[in-house]
């Protein structure tokens, strides 16, 4: 692939909350997207996600009837990364450990032909540099990390690492720009980047409050909502993040920075052990209807 020619062949690995949205975002962007998950159950749950998501999209007026068609005709699905040998960009959403992006991104190297293709992980902690020493070409390896919901925030934080080529990290940015409509900010290869290393730590600071019982979870998220005007208080979004991975980006942190206010409260651990994952199963510091 020549550096100017347009990126077109997308694929994403992991259809949860991130990877569908990511899929999403890339078929309503005329782009044709191969959507990787462990099983075909995974898939069908994966690819009933993006449509739900779709249907909200035209019922809210933001797409129209043809729109939702043609992006749905866009999206296919795997579970064989083998298929992945054509696509010029992969964005990576898997679960946030270490061990499973590594392993991925190891078997994604050798399959991905293209020297020039951009092998992205959308990561909310782990330092991409730990990621890209698994591949033999580190080069072609960078952050793009998404926000949730992908559909509706606007925001990619472009991470490049001591390795990654400027060829392929103007490529990123450019897609993410140009072609998917977002505004680009550029971070350090530090663990939580910008936005997580600010946001996680109040979360964290939000969830060791309701913890110990200087407020309740209401007035917590009631304060902050109507007290700074933010949008949602910290323990609906972090119910909204899922709390397994605001576990994961708060270790990933702690053992970058070894920062105390890194360190993942009690209550969030047992929260996370006893499956209250937040939005996504239904439950966390609230109850959902799914
Ligand atoms: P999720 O729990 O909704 O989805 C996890 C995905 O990982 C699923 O597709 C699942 O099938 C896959 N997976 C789990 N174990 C696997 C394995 N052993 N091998 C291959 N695939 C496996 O999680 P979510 O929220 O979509 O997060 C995914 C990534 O996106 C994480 O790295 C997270 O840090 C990052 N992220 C999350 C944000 C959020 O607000 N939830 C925001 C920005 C980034």
């Amino acid at each position: 692939m020549s550096i100017s020619e347009k990126i077109q062949r997308v694929g994403i690995i992991g259809a949860g909350q991130m990877g569908a949205g990511i899929a999403e975002v890339c078929a309503r962007a005329h782009v044709d997207v191969l959507v990787f998950e462990q099983t075909r159950e995974l898939a069908a749950a994966g690819r009933a996600r993006i449509l739900r998501s779709l249907d909200r999209g035209v019922s809210s007026g933001k797409i129209t009837e043809r729109e939702r068609e043609q992006a749905a005709w866009r999206l296919r699905f795997t579970s064989d990364l083998g298929d992945f040998a054509d696509r010029q960009l992969v964005v990576e959403a898997v679960v946030e450990s270490e061990d499973v992006k590594t392993a991925i991104f190891s078997e994604l190297d050798k399959v991905v032909t293209d020297p020039d293709a951009v092998l992205a992980s959308n990561t909310s902690s782990i330092p991409i540099m730990k990621i890209a020493v698994a591949t033999n070409n580190p080069e072609r390896v960078v952050g793009m990390h998404f926000f949730n919901p992908v559909p509706v925030l606007p925001l990619v934080e472009l991470v490049t690492t001591l390795k990654t080529s400027e060829a392929v990290s103007a490529r990123a940015e450019a897609f993410a720009g140009e072609v998917l409509g977002k505004q680009v900010v550029r971070s350090a290869d530090r663990s939580g980047f910008v936005v997580n290393a600010l946001l996680v730590p109040y979360l964290l600071s939000a969830i060791r409050m309701v913890e110990s019982g200087f407020a309740t979870k209401e007035d917590v998220d009631k304060a902050m909502v109507l007290g700074c005007a933010h949008p949602m208080g910290p323990l609906a979004l972090t119910d909204l993040v899922g709390l397994d991975t605001v576990k994961s980006i708060a270790d990933s942190m702690y053992a970058e920075f070894k920062e105390p206010l890194y360190s993942a409260p009690p209550l969030l651990m047992r929260m996370v052990e006893a499956g209250l994952l937040g939005k996504k199963t239904g439950a966390g510091f609230y109850q959902y209807n799914r």
